[in-house]
């Protein structure tokens, strides 16, 4: 499984002001639709395109244009959301397939809640969106169901991933390609990465 470290100083600039302690709900926000939207541009570097003849200013002229049905972004609820913005504000016309978990506290094990997929996903490259690439349950569970649904090419797109949750995504789903901003330490005994980012979701949506 590919996995790109998007090692970009803008992208190690904007993260690391997320790590500050005491940022604002409005500056976390920002900042993960930021990197979300410099991850997106690097992660679909190989989007086929085609050419196509239009009339230009001064006649006819070949342009190039994204081949296909295109793009289904795919956040997983909730935190996945915080990254929409940026991903859309490059991508405009992506379809919007929505995903939503809860852990079983006995078996430990992702149950899916909620799931809205976009039309003819065989022909779409998904991008998955989470801010937090931790045990990587959630993120085989949402792979499972894209595959399910018929999607061929499927990406992830991430803050901040441990290298536990990543080991565990390429025994899975070694084909899907992972492109994160960093990669941090390891996962603390309740799943949290250190030194990471804390509860991405709490600090997107301003709850505690
Ligand atoms: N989810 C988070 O929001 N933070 C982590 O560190 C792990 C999972």
């Amino acid at each position: 499984m590919p996995v790109y470290v998007e090692d970009h100083p803008l992208i190690r600039h904007k993260l690391g002001l997320m790590r500050e302690k005491d940022i604002s709900t409005k500056d976390f926000r920002d900042l993960a639709s930021e990197v979300a939207r410099l991850l997106t541009y690097e992660a679909t570097q190989d989007l086929e395109t085609e050419t196509q003849v239009i009339q230009g200013w001064a006649g006819d002229v070949e342009v190039e244009r994204i081949k296909g049905k295109k793009i289904t972004i795919v956040p997983i609820l909730r935190a996945g959301l915080g990254m929409m913005d940026g991903v859309i504000d490059l991508i405009p016309s992506a379809k919007v397939s929505v995903v939503g978990f809860y852990r079983n506290e006995e078996t430990l094990q992702p149950v899916q809640y909620y799931v809205k997929t976009a039309s003819a996903m065989s022909e779409r490259t998904a991008l998955i969106l989470d801010p937090m690439l931790a045990t990587g349950g959630t993120l085989i569970a949402t792979i499972d169901l894209l595959k399910e649904a018929g999607c061929k090419n499927i990406k992830g797109l991430f803050l901040v991933a441990a290298p536990e949750g990543i080991a565990k995504v390429e025994a899975k789903h070694p084909d899907v390609d992972i492109h994160v901003a960093a990669i941090d330490d390891r996962l603390n005994e309740v799943g949290y990465i250190l030194p990471g980012l804390g509860d991405a979701g709490d600090k997107i949506f301003g709850t505690k």
